[in-house]
């Protein structure tokens, strides 16, 4: 991958680390390291804290969030990952970052008034019907929901929200989906899954940062994704918060 105007990665003590430039101020979310570079922020990606930070240190050259699109994250939690893609989208961009949890979510909140592209909805990924009125088509939808179904779950989101040939990244849990078949056993099902609808690139083990995970990255093929509403569409109550643009 060549770094694109927004990642920069720079030789430490610890070797090559990924940096994206800092959209809020106070630059720091995490915890994580920031430096000043002439008139930018640079913030550190801890690859232990981020499944793509685990990628991008392990030498993912897959997709990767690009200055000016709009991209849908779901499971957000506090927002580590979620601000960096943001960073990587820029002021021009959009991430529309969907946590059900309240415990995250307040936090979520509180990081959407620092950032200026970062739109927090409380909402479960499983009815995407209740944010389809405040989120646009996307050009990238991120998925990192440890759970049984992530890979359903992203397939039912991309059908509503992704534009034809945009951007699919699953932090695949391989832990959430059942301890009868081995880790490589659940990766194969989930490419098989996905394949229909993506053209994948090779899949990347996360360890040792993060145990029995991969990440899945590819692009959409085929029809428009978006397709049109039900006639009655089953709605489980607005979600309550989102801001846009
Ligand atoms: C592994 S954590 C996400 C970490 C985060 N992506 C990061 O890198 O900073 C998974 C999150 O998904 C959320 N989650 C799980 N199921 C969900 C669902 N159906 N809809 C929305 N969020 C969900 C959980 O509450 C949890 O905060």
């Amino acid at each position: 991958m060549a770094p694109g105007e927004r990642l920069f990665v720079r030789e430490d003590r610890e070797g090559d680390s990924h940096w994206t430039v800092a959209l809020s101020e106070p630059a720091a979310v995490y915890g994580e390291r920031v430096t000043a570079v002439e008139d930018s922020v640079l913030r550190r990606w801890d690859p232990s804290r981020s499944k793509l930070g685990a990628a991008l240190a392990k030498g993912w050259d897959g997709a990767l969030p690009r200055s000016g699109e709009r991209w849908l994250y779901l499971g957000a939690a506090t927002g580590t990952t979620a601000s960096h893609v943001a960073d990587l989208v820029g002021r021009d961009g959009f991430v529309f970052a969907v946590e059900k949890s309240l415990r995250p979510f307040a936090r979520l909140l509180a990081l959407g008034r620092r950032y200026p592209n970062l739109g927090p909805i409380l909402g479960d990924a499983h009815a995407p019907l209740d944010y389809l009125p405040m989120v646009p088509p996307v050009d990238g939808l991120y998925v990192d929901l440890a759970q049984v179904d992530q890979v359903e779950i992203a397939r039912e989101n991309a059908r509503w929200f992704l534009r034809p040939s945009g951007m699919l990244l699953l932090a695949l849990k391989t832990a959430s989906m059942g301890r009868e078949k081995s880790p490589r056993d659940h990766l194969a099902s989930a490419v098989e899954r996905l394949s229909p609808g993506f053209e994948l690139d090779t899949p990347l083990g996360l360890e040792p940062f993060h145990k029995r995970h991969f990440l899945l990255g590819g692009r959409a093929t085929g029809a428009p994704a978006v397709p049109e509403p039900p006639a009655s569409p089953k709605r489980r109550g607005a979600p309550r918060v989102a801001r846009r643009r």
